[in-house]
């Protein structure tokens, strides 16, 4: 039996995320659960009792009123998250903030805040915004392009890693006797200067329990793979199907070792929305279910228009040629809005059929009963497709079914823990404390002496 163990995080939607438009009338969910603390802290606490690694924040900063409900009305992720470290004590604590449309100094600030607040559990998802209309909400015309986006973001994580080793770990010497409160001889200003960013510090903070917070990364393209490959600790990654996810896991996981890194310093969490019942058939059914429920085609289009810049498609022909409206996504969607032009553009199809097609029911390899369900887990775990699952569940009962059926079934197999690690994320993600740069070449100074 491996010593692996899977990595489960819960991702919160509130009122329905993409994929969930229609949650919002379910009458298990509040409807305004996506600014409710309460909400919040009770799912939590949930995914806290079931033993799972960390509650993952999705973020982002642009809507128009064809957004998914939950995309209208919800709370930002680093005030959110310092509440619910105040109610846990083993949960990991993964925010997302964009590395275009943030300093990397505020950046630093709060994450390394929020580490200290829950003791040890933060984590940066770094993203570069999808939504190419940000931009005008913080005074530029245009989005940034793909490579001045990941050139941003990997120059913001340096910088902000920069900035947590501002201090060494011993460097608060509080010696009353000696008058001396802090070594001097251990605060470090960066004194960066790159091509994004000139940034001084040193940072007003300390380094907390982890060292440094957990990065995370959420990005599939070619730009976004290269900037996981050299910094990222975790990725939320898509989950679509087992061929596609094990290319993806050995394309990222290849990347590691011209960084010096190995496999083990990467957690890959695969999105799932998994559907659970006490029989194959009926889970299936249930999933179909919940599939048609939300298939409506004025909805469909609305929500299609995303990729493009929140583009509106419904001023177009439906059954004309899919529009010419390649360049409206080059700056922002471009992975998704690429395979959507050239397979419209391949199979000559319409706008409607082009929605149609991009839009059908395909069911998540997460559906059936809790055995089948354990069972295409393990499968995409063991065989190298993912180290973990990033949870899309719907309401807190589905959580409960999953976590009273499913994880039993995976810890039986020696496959999930049956007690937190550690009572940071590091240690529970089984990643390394990174050692403070300045002490880590002090040490080298010495030795070489
Ligand atoms: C599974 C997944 C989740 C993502 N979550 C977010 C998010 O919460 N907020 C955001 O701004 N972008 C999110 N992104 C988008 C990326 O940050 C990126 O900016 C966008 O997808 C365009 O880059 P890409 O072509 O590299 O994917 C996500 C991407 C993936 C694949």
């Amino acid at each position: 039996m491996t010593d692996r163990k899977l990595k489960i995080a819960l991702s919160v939607y509130g009122v329905g995320g993409p994929g969930q438009h229609g949650l919002w009338k379910d009458d298990r969910i509040p409807k305004n659960a996506s600014i409710d603390i309460d909400w919040y802290i009770a799912r939590a606490r949930q995914a806290e009792a079931a033993l799972l690694d960390a509650l993952f924040i999705v973020d982002s900063q642009f809507i128009n009123a064809t957004y998914p409900a939950h995309y209208l009305n919800r709370l930002e992720p680093l005030t959110l998250l310092s509440a619910i470290a105040t109610h846990t004590k083993h949960l990991g604590l993964i925010g997302t903030a964009s590395s275009t449309y943030n300093s990397p100094f505020n950046l630093a600030r709060r994450f390394g805040s929020l580490d200290h607040i829950s003791h040890g559990r933060a984590a940066w998802n770094v993203v570069t915004s999808f939504d190419t209309g940000t931009s005008r909400n913080y005074g530029l015309e245009d989005h940034l392009d793909y490579s001045t986006r990941y050139g941003r973001a990997l120059e913001a994580v340096e910088v902000v890693r920069g900035l947590w080793d501002s201090y060494e770990d011993d460097a608060f010497v509080a010696d009353v006797e000696n008058d001396l409160f802090l070594d001097p001889t251990k605060l470090h200003a960066l004194h960066h200067r790159g091509e994004h960013f000139r940034v001084d510090g040193p940072l007003n903070l300390s380094r907390s329990p982890q060292g440094q917070p957990v990065i995370f990364q959420a990005g599939i393209s070619e730009e976004g793979k290269a900037l996981a490959g050299a910094v990222a600790e975790g990725i939320y990654a898509p989950g679509e199907d087992l061929q596609s996810a094990r290319a993806y896991y050995a394309d990222v996981k290849g990347r590691l070792a011209q960084h010096g890194r190995t496999w083990d310093d990467l957690v890959i969490l695969v999105g799932a929305t998994p559907v659970i019942a006490s029989t194959d058939a009926e889970a299936q059914r249930l999933a179909r279910e919940i599939y048609e429920a939300d298939n409506d085609f004025d909805r469909k289009l609305g929500a299609f228009g995303r990729a493009f810049g929140a583009y509106d498609f419904s001023q177009h022909d439906l059954d004309a040629p899919f529009p010419d409206v390649g360049e409206l996504a080059e700056n922002g969607g471009r992975t998704r809005s690429r395979d959507i032009i050239e397979r419209a553009a391949a199979e000559k199809l319409s706008l409607r059929e082009t929605v149609e097609a991009f839009t059908e029911y395909r069911p998540s390899p997460f559906v059936g009963s809790p055995e089948t369900v354990a069972d295409a887990i393990q499968e995409w775990f063991l065989g190298r497709a993912a180290d973990g699952l990033n949870l899309r569940t719907r309401t807190p009962d589905d959580l409960d079914v999953f976590t009273g059926t499913v994880l039993p079934i995976l810890q039986e197999r020696g496959l999930f823990r049956t007690e937190y690690e550690s009572d940071t994320l590091r240690g529970n993600l089984g990643l390394a404390v990174p050692e403070n740069r300045y002490a880590a070449s002090r040490a080298e100074a010495a030795l070489s002496v």
